[in-house]
Order: C-alpha cells, then sequence, then structure tokens
C-alpha cells in the first residue's frame, strides 16, 4: 500500500502575485496585437484562467487544446494531442499556456503542430519551468517559478487526475506502508 500526502510549495498568495507579474510581461510584449492565448488542458486550465484575466490585450482571444501523456503517474509516456483549436493560427500571434515543462518532450511535439500552421510569432508561458530535467531543448519565454526536484499538485496540476482544484501548488509525497 501506498500512501500520499501534500504539503504546500508555492501557496495561493504567492501564485497570484506571480501569475500577476507574468500578465504585466505578456501586456508589455503584445501591446494590442491580435494574439491569441492557447490553454493545454487540463493541467494549465487554472493558471490559463487568472493569467488571461490579467492580461491587458483588446484583440485577445482564447483557444483550447488538451494534451497528455499517458503519464504513468510520475513517469512519462506516449504523447497524445487532441487539436481542438478551431481558429486559424495562420499569421497570428501564439502564446501557449501550459502547467509544467519538464523533459521538454510534449511541449516539443506540440510547438512542432503550431509551427507547421504557419503563425507569425509562438511564445510559451509556463507556470512550473523544470529545466533540470529537460532531454528536449524548449524556449520558454515567460516562467512562473524554476523547479530542480519534487513533482507538484494543485492549482491545476494532477498525480492521475488527483488534487486538481487544491488552491496550492503543493509537493507530492509518497510512502510506502
Ligand atoms: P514533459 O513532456 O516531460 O515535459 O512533461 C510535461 C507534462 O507532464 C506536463 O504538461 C504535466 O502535465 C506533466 N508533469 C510533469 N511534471 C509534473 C509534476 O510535477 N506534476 C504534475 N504534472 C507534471
Ligand atoms: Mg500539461
Amino acid at each position: 500500500m501506498k500512501s500520499f500526502s501534500v504539503r504546500p510549495l508555492y501557496p495561493h498568495e504567492l501564485i497570484a502575485r506571480r501569475v500577476q507579474e507574468l500578465a504585466d510581461e505578456i501586456s508589455a510584449v503584445y501591446d494590442n496585437e491580435p494574439l491569441i492565448a492557447v490553454c493545454v488542458l487540463k493541467g494549465a486550465v487554472i493558471f490559463f484562467s487568472d493569467l488571461v484575466r490579467d492580461i491587458r490585450n483588446e484583440n485577445m482571444m482564447l483557444g483550447f487544446l488538451r494534451m497528455s501523456s499517458y503519464r504513468d503517474g510520475m513517469n512519462p509516456g506516449q504523447i497524445q494531442l487532441e487539436w481542438t483549436l478551431g481558429t486559424d493560427i495562420r499569421d497570428k500571434h501564439v502564446l501557449i499556456v501550459e502547467d509544467v515543462v519538464d523533459t521538454g518532450n510534449s511541449m516539443a511535439c506540440l510547438l512542432n503542430e503550431v509551427r507547421k500552421r504557419g503563425p507569425k510569432s509562438v511564445r510559451l508561458a509556463v507556470l512550473v519551468d523544470k529545466h533540470e530535467r529537460r532531454e528536449t531543448d524548449v524556449q520558454v519565454d515567460f516562467a512562473g517559478f524554476q523547479l530542480n526536484e519534487g513533482f507538484i499538485v494543485g492549482y491545476g496540476l494532477d498525480h492521475a487526475e488527483h488534487y486538481r482544484a487544491l488552491p496550492d501548488i503543493c509537493v507530492l509525497d509518497i510512502a510506502d506502508e
């Protein structure tokens, strides 16, 4: 039997301040130029909802797609992407909003799909950048937090679909009983 416990790493007040800072940076980069902000479901859902409401851009549209890596709990697996954007992104600025970049393999796959469709620019906003674990090089333009080790849950992030609704980002500890 395994037992799971969570302990807060980034409390929600800290996350809120950091998200506001990222939104200010993003607002300054695009000004009012037409922009499609893309939420990578499900993990980025809460980050995205908070972030886009703090971005000042009268010409921003929102898009959603789903990417899962069939993780067996914490281990990376096969990447699956459901392209459900609906909007044509050719010649438009695209801002991808993702929860975590870890090995970078999922994001490299997604960036490849986005670039194939001829956008004017592509930038990436990531809540938690686990840059030390990178296997595939990915440029993160806006990063909320840098993390070297540990598996985290909450604020949209899951372990086997659990813990997404926790307001804080927490470290998940797993012990054998
Ligand atoms: P990558 O392909 O290894 O970069 O994996 C990225 C994906 O794995 C992210 O989009 C997350 O959904 C998931 N992931 C990686 N690390 C964590 C974590 O610590 N907590 C929750 N999900 C994670
Ligand atoms: Mg994800």
